[in-house]
């Protein structure tokens, strides 16, 4: 016989109620999706030029952070972040190919992107109590999307990318002939963008997991509840941090382009 309504659970829930309209929402719902689909194409735009042109990455003693680490044999020489010819001279294309799939896997499969892409480019749903114009939804159950579930290992190789820019960012605080106690525009920008990555990092959802989840009692992990009080309170953030970290990582890699090309020099602040 078949399964009563009420006990179909997740993506095999009844559908919609049969309203004739596609919705019934007289606001702007679109505005969000479309800016969201702006503003994710801009950004894909521009780091895919940056990532295969393999070049201006390094302006003494700054590093783009779609370089870092670098790991080929064909990377520019230079005195910043862990530079190690993992790859040697058969790799060809553009360093910064190696270590991106990192970063990008991480927010290609993090919770808020998912939301983000599926709205802005699928329309799947475009909004919320808007009709999506697919017939069928699987959800996340079926291959492609069900690797969207490697999120939660991404999250330590972002980790170790974190690390290393933070190194970098220490580095920038030397001067183009590598003496400490320099701090320049270019200082404060990576700075600012390596700070912004780590609270985005921080507050993923799968680092408030791996932090407190599986408790069955805090009282007896006074630690780890204070720790996931922490990020509990960024995670509330997650969305504005990952604009906030997208936005400051493509500006980070555009003054090392610009320093890089020679079209300004690094203004000094001390
Ligand atoms: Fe967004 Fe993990 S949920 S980075």
């Amino acid at each position: 016989p078949p399964e009563p309504r009420a006990a179909r659970r997740g993506v095999a829930s009844p559908p919609r109620a049969a309203i004739g309209a596609a919705h019934l929402r007289t606001d702007r719902w679109w505005l969000s999706p479309a800016a969201t689909a702006a503003g994710l194409l801009a950004f894909v735009v521009y780091s895919t030029w940056r990532a295969f042109s393999g070049a201006d990455y390094y302006a003494a003693p700054y590093v783009s952070p779609f370089y870092s680490p670098c790991l080929a044999e064909n990377c520019v020489p230079m005195k910043a972040g862990p530079n190690w010819a993992l790859f040697g001279d058969w790799w060809l294309l553009s360093p910064a190919l190696i270590i991106l799939v990192f970063p990008l896997g991480f927010r290609l499969t993090c919770y808020y992107y998912r939301k983000a892409y599926y709205r802005g480019f699928w329309a799947s749903p475009p909004a919320c109590a808007v009709a999506e114009p697919h017939r069928r939804y699987t959800g996340e159950t079926r291959f492609p999307l069900v690797l969207q579930n490697l999120h939660r290992y991404f999250f330590y190789p972002a980790v170790l990318v974190a690390s290393v820019l933070t190194y970098d960012t220490l580095l920038g605080f030397r001067d183009e002939n590598y003496a400490w106690g320099h701090m320049g525009l270019g200082t404060v920008i990576l700075l600012v963008n390596v700070v912004l990555i780590w609270l985005y990092t921080l507050s993923c959802h799968s680092c408030r997991h791996i932090v407190g989840g599986r408790l069955k009692h805090f009282s007896r992990h006074p630690v780890r509840y204070r720790l996931w009080g922490w990020v509990s309170r960024l995670n509330a953030h997650h969305m504005a941090l990952a604009w906030a970290s997208l936005l400051s990582v493509a500006l980070a890699d555009l003054y090392v382009y610009l320093l890089a090309t020679g079209v300004f020099d690094d203004p000094k602040l001390f």
